[in-house]
């Protein structure tokens, strides 16, 4: 089934936002013109195994909090999901600490049909990443953007001008014969129990590959790590500008319903 065309008279300025985590899955309806949260952040566990079809029951109950308009049948506000997986035209092709039943569906769909309301699935670090350049930290920057986020994985996300060139993976880029997420995640530096300056020389080698292949304006760090940026950002030695997030947990959420409502997506939706 195809997605659902907008009214006439164009979706609403806002819609909500639901980003799946391995641990919680959290939500919020989102203002997409100013990316400000209407609602509290939400949240509620992941269910496991995280199968779509327990995720988006997940999702539905927490849909009972954050859109009022929701009847039996569904709702017309828009939602956007952000999913730990590469999401190419609402097709999971990958999945990382979520069940790998996603891989091969078609996200779009099958949440538009149990959900009864218009979905659209964004890799997750993409969806933090615009959320970043669009509203916070990279708020007016030019030029490219790199935001990653150091979590259980390493998510990227590679913004040119504004607009996100999608599913770039950078996470997994190998850096001395290792894929850089085993060895540079947050979680990596809590298993092999890193001091600041340990993780950040790890950080710097990943960080200065990167510099090297992209030459990016600006590098932005995200995930639950960037609360401690004082520790370890002053410590990089980078040529690029370096800094925290300013979104917290809120990025991929927020990315999320306002990645649904962008205009270059007019199989979706139109912004007001
Ligand atoms: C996955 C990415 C995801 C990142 C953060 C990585 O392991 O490959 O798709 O964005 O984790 O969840």
């Amino acid at each position: 089934m195809a997605p659902p065309r907008p009214p006439a008279s164009g979706w609403p300025a806002h819609s909500i936002g639901i980003d799946i985590g391995g641990t919680s899955i959290k939500g919020g309806r989102v203002n997409t013109e100013n990316g400000q949260l209407t609602t509290a952040l939400t949240a509620v566990p992941t269910p496991q195994p995280a199968t779509p079809l327990a995720v988006t029951n997940a999702i539905h109950q927490l849909l009972q909090d954050l859109d009022p308009s929701q009847t039996a049948l569904g709702s017309r506000l828009p939602l956007g999901v952000a999913a730990p997986a590469i999401m190419q035209q609402g097709i999971a092709r990958s999945a990382a600490n979520i069940s790998d039943s996603w891989i091969g569906m078609d996200v779009n769909q099958f949440m538009t049909e149990q959900l009864g309301r218009p979905v659209s699935a964004i890799n997750d670090a993409d969806a933090a990443g615009l959320a970043e350049v669009q509203f916070g930290a990279g708020k007016l920057s030019k030029g490219l953007v790199v935001v990653i986020t150091l979590g259980t994985g390493i998510g990227s996300a590679l913004v040119m001008d504004g607009t996100l060139v999608p599913n770039t993976e950078f996470g997994h880029l190998e850096i001395d014969g290792q894929d850089a997420e085993v060895t540079t995640s947050a979680v990596a530096r809590e298993r092999n129990a890193m001091g600041w300056p340990d993780y950040a020389r790890h950080l710097n080698r990943y960080l200065s590959h990167l510099e090297f292949l992209l030459s990016p304006e600006l590098i932005i760090i995200g995930g639950g790590i960037s609360a401690r940026s004082a520790d370890f950002l002053p410590l990089l030695k980078l040529k690029t500008k370096v800094i925290p997030a300013k979104l917290q947990n809120a990025a991929g959420t927020i990315g999320a319903a306002t990645h649904m409502l962008t205009p270059d997506r007019p199989d979706v939706g139109v912004r007001r």
